[in-house]
């Protein structure tokens, strides 16, 4: 086994011991993949302020998102088939979230169901929605959340249509895989999955598969996306589920001030400045770029929160600098689960607060909630 000191470690095992088609989707972006690297790239080209001689004993990364005690001001991402990266992936990592004191958020292209999540784990977890057609099915979905005492519901507002990614189409994306001869020789590379998921019966959509009409077979996301997910998703429909839900509501996908401000007149209680890890819009500014002016905009009406391209606690901190009060990881977790199950979401979030923590003190602070732009180098970051 290899020594484990960063995410990228946990990316390269999970490499190696996920199906080529599952860590594909997890790793690629949209088209050209521009705005996939710039998600990273530009969390790198900000700089720090070194300060010294700053007494450092007695640090803290505790904070709240949403009125909510967290260890960091990290949650999980709610990802599609986090199920197919390790058997049974959303209820491992929402284990590993309770146990660390972090948020996790489940995919409504999930694989274990919410109610599935729900009965391995006590802390509540956030649901994201995504918005079909079929309206029934959305009230349902709603009513399951509610049921299973979701404690927050994430609405993602820009998936309607599907950016193209063209690995999986390459790929031939499918959950679970099609037995076709390319498939097979891959997966005879990969004991360590196959023999989790022989050990358990989550293989398809657990969310959809059996609860929307007329789905027996969900094999293919993007088919589903273009037939199901409602194009004609407005700012009516939001104030509706928020009604609907009666409880925190969270949107994600702003990436635009006057979004941001309807976003904060929706009455919402956070949004996600989200590019959808670079996957959607190929050419649209990195989340980190687009977040100061959200944050200025609106960060005293709403919570502002970000993601794309966190994969050190250094980058959580220069989120926080810029305005953000939390941040979600969606591809730092996938690499730990996908490494090492259930350890491996663990590790990734201890990486990150270890990092979040000595960075910070670094940084001459002691708390993260006294943390601000001053401790970046002027210049090096957006505004
Ligand atoms: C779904 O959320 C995706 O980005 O594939």
């Amino acid at each position: 086994m290899p020594v484990i000191t960063c995410i990228e470690d946990l990316r390269v095992l999970a490499k190696r011991r996920v199906p080529r088609m599952f860590y594909d989707y997890a790793d690629s972006g949209s088209y050209t993949e521009s705005t996939y690297r710039a998600n990273t790239a530009d969390f790198q080209a900000i700089k720090l302020r070194q300060r010294v001689a700053v007494n450092m004993e007695n640090r803290s990364t505790r904070c709240q998102m949403i009125d909510q005690d967290v260890a960091m001001p990290v949650a999980i991402a709610p990802t599609g088939l986090t199920g197919m990266q390790h058997a049974d992936g959303e209820i491992l990592a929402a284990r590993a979230a309770q146990a660390f004191g972090v948020p996790f958020t489940l995919s409504t292209m999930s694989i274990c169901s919410i109610e599935d999540v729900a009965a391995a784990t006590q802390a509540p977890f956030w649901f994201q929605l995504y918005v079909m057609r079929d309206r029934d099915f959305i009230e349902r979905l709603i009513a399951r959340a509610q049921a299973a005492q979701c404690s927050a519901l994430m609405l993602t507002l820009d998936l309607q249509i599907l950016g193209q990614r063209h690995k999986d189409i390459k790929n031939g994306l499918s959950s679970p895989p099609k037995p076709t001869l390319k498939n097979i020789l891959n997966l005879m590379t990969k004991p360590r999955w196959c023999l989790g998921m022989a050990g358990t019966r989550r293989h398809g959509f657990g969310n959809i598969v059996g609860h929307a009409k007329g789905v027996g077979d969900l094999s293919s996301l993007s088919a589903w996306t273009a037939e199901q997910f409602d194009p004609a998703l407005s700012w009516a429909d939001v104030e509706w589920i928020k009604k609907r839900w009666g409880g925190k509501l969270i949107l994600k996908g702003i990436m635009d001030v006057e979004d941001a401000r309807l976003a904060a007149n929706s009455g919402a209680d956070a949004l996600v400045v989200s590019n959808h890890g670079g996957r959607q819009l190929d050419g649209a500014p990195s989340s980190i770029q687009a977040l100061p002016a959200i944050a200025e905009a609106v960060g005293r009406d709403i919570e502002v929160w970000m993601d794309g391209g966190i994969r050190s606690g250094q980058d959580v901190l220069k989120a926080w600098a810029l305005g953000a009060r939390g941040t979600l990881i969606g591809r730092s977790f996938l690499y730990g689960l996908g490494a090492l199950g259930e350890q491996g979401v663990r590790s990734c979030l201890e990486i990150i607060r270890k990092e979040l923590d000595v960075t910070m003190a670094f940084t001459g602070h002691t708390q993260i909630q006294n943390v601000d732009r001053s401790i970046l180098l002027p210049g090096s970051y957006p505004v």
